[in-house]
């Protein structure tokens, strides 16, 4: 039977990772297609921090200021608060998300974007209806099946839950953006590590003004040690700030060997009474539903020409705030591979390295985020207060590091230092910005790699060897004031050279694809006011980098071209083996 229904992608899937894959294809004119499953897109708060890199993503993708606009503000997501309750005791503060004084300089260093706390159900349309405006089909209350594949495409089969009939759709590639029980991966047979189900957590929804506990510390999180706390869960109980101080979540655990718990609304307000600490507030609770934390990563990343991302290629705690994150991360590296490919300017060997380059990443964050679980235990501790915790005892606990006694003085250090280790939950800076790729797409310039000066995930070090970041730096065209990330990107390669590298531009205007040229120096198409660049991009003026579209530096030549026959040579070489050619 012929497919009804043809296109180029078809995505599974309009969370982050699925919405983000089909926003890029579409700006990059690639046609695809998106189901899933529900006749809506997210309806709960779900992932909400958003880091530099994603927004730096967001602002290739012109989605920026329209996310800025929607979003809680960084300077409102910062003191995180460890209390007993909301209207209890104040245990300690760590000035989290970028809102330390020098992790805020060390961002305004890093990036021309600013985190901000975009929570899911307002970024997913966000990211939707720029692609259905960009050319992307959208098809709700459609489900996934199965898929079969040859050598030139997939066939996908699909239910409309609304007509409840079947129909395929035969797409050159298929992308499985389908969460954290992915049937694509599933189906794709990808390999898996880790486990899934380790902890038992719930998350409860609710609306109630809490600015009189809230306004004065603000924050996107308050973790709370009250008796229980410890069980399943993410460590501690939590209460994150929805939009301020009127929409909130509640994460609680549970024990996932005994199962999860009836999700009355008497249960939700219970925990909602709990942590908030006062009674008189009135609360609405909209919604609770159970979850587990897993800790699960794929090995590789696709099988033939189904590609997946997101959750359904890795499977961790909310904590560091990294699942929407990579999952937008991931589309974008793929998409302009996908672009290349079915353009006809690159081998499909580029896709391969989706994988080489994404899964590290995956498998770095998912340990990441467990590891953030475990570090909230010796705050705990610090109070005596891992199980057996009764009230009484907690409340003691926490009272007697008021004493003035040797005693209560090791205690109040040991709670001060352990709320301050959480720093690699809440301001990993490095984590964040310190993605490095190691694949065929990129050409090693024979330097060492120079590892990293200072502890990687906290302190971001920028580099521009082939296979980091390109460094931000902020840079000048006339009047105006760009970074050196707003010269790449938008689908193309581009070439970054300065005075004395003629050779360089002349030979990348010559490539096939065009490469565009940015010749950054005094009296040039950019200049280096404050010579940032300069400290930064370590190489004579008369150096090149080939920068990708996904921002990513896949080609250094620290040096002047020695000829023009030198540079068209050394480019080519370079882009054939990007492309996948060599
Ligand atoms: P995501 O799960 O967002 O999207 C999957 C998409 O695929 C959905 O549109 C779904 O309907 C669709 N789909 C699935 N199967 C399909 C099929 N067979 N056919 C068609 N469509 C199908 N993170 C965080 O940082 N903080 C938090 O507090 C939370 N809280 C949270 C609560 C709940 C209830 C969930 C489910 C998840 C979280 N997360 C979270 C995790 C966070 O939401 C997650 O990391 C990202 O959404 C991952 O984005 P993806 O696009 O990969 O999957």
């Amino acid at each position: 039977v012929e497919p009804h229904v043809v296109t180029d992608v078809l995505i599974v899937g309009s969370g982050p990772a699925g919405a983000s894959a089909a926003l890029a294809l579409s700006t990059y004119g690639v046609p695809n297609i998106v189901v899933t499953r529900y006749a809506r897109l997210a309806d709960t708060p779900r992932a909400h921090i958003t880091n530099q890199r994603t927004m730096e993503v967001l602002r290739d993708l012109g989605v920026e200021d329209e996310v800025v606009a929607k979003a809680t503000p960084q300077h409102l997501m910062g003191d995180t608060t460890f209390c007993t309750s909301l209207a209890g005791e104040e245990l300690g503060r760590v000035r989290s998300w970028g809102n330390d004084p020098l992790v805020q300089a060390a961002h305004e260093l890093a990036s021309p974007t600013r985190m901000c706390d975009m929570p899911q159900h307002l970024m997913e349309p966000v990211l939707i209806d720029a692609a259905v405006a960009r050319g992307t089909n959208l098809r709700f209350s459609t489900v996934y099946k199965s898929f079969v594949q040859d050598a030139d495409g997939v066939t996908v089969t699909v239910e409309d839950r609304l007509r409840g009939d079947e129909y395929t759709i035969r797409a050159k590639y298929l992308i499985g953006a389908d969460g954290g029980r992915s049937q694509v991966a599933e189906d794709a047979g990808l390999p898996m590590g880790g486990q899934m189900g380790v902890a038992g957590s719930i998350n409860i929804v609710f609306d109630a003004d809490l600015t009189k506990y809230t306004a004065h510390r603000p924050s996107t999180l308050y973790w709370v040690l009250a008796p229980g706390a410890t069980v399943g869960g993410i460590g501690a109980g939590l209460v994150r700030c929805v939009r301020p101080w009127n929409e909130w979540l509640i994460v609680w655990g549970y024990d996932v060997t005994a199962g999860a718990p009836d999700l009355t609304t008497e249960y939700a307000e219970s925990i909602v009474r709990k942590l908030i600490g006062d009674d008189e507030i009135p609360v609405t609770v909209k919604s609770s539903s159970a979850w587990t934390v897993n800790e699960m990563y794929a090995e590789t990343y696709s099988h033939g020409r189904v590609f997946c991302a997101g959750d359904a290629t890795h499977r961790h705690p909310p904590s560091n705030g990294l699942g929407s994150n990579t999952s937008i991360q991931d589309s974008y590296n793929l998409a302009w591979k996908l672009k290349l490919v079915l353009d006809g300017t690159a081998s499909p060997r580029l896709l391969d390295t989706y994988t080489a380059e994404r899964a590290p990443i995956g498998r770095q964050i998912v340990t990441r985020a467990n590891k953030s679980i475990g570090e909230t235990a010796p705050v705990f501790e610090a109070l005596d207060g891992l199980s057996p915790q009764t009230p009484e005892q907690l409340w003691a606990n926490i009272a007697a590091r008021k004493d003035a006694t040797e005693a209560a003085e090791k205690q109040r250090a040991r709670l001060r230092e352990a709320i301050a280790f959480k720093v690699y939950e809440f301001n990993a800076h490095g984590v964040d910005l310190n993605q490095r790729y190691a694949s065929e797409a990129i050409v090693p310039d024979g330097t060492p790699d120079p590892g990293f000066d200072r502890d990687p995930e906290l302190y971001h070090q920028p580099s521009t060897r082939p296979g980091a970041r390109l460094p931000h730096a902020w840079l000048t065209s006339g009047t105006r004031t760009l970074s050196t990330l707003d010269t790449v990107g938008q689908g193309r390669f581009t070439l970054i050279t300065g005075i004395g590298g003629d050779h360089w531009t002349r030979a990348a205007e010559a490539q096939d694809p065009a490469i565009t040229t940015v010749v950054i120096g005094p009296g040039r198409q950019y200049e280096d006011p404050y010579g940032d660049w300069a400290r930064l991009s370590e190489m004579a003026d008369g150096g090149a980098l080939l920068v990708r579209p996904d921002g990513y530096v896949a080609f250094r030549h620290a040096t002047a071209a020695a000829s023009a026959e030198d540079a068209e040579r050394l480019l080519t070489a370079a882009l054939r083996r990007i492309l996948g050619h060599a």
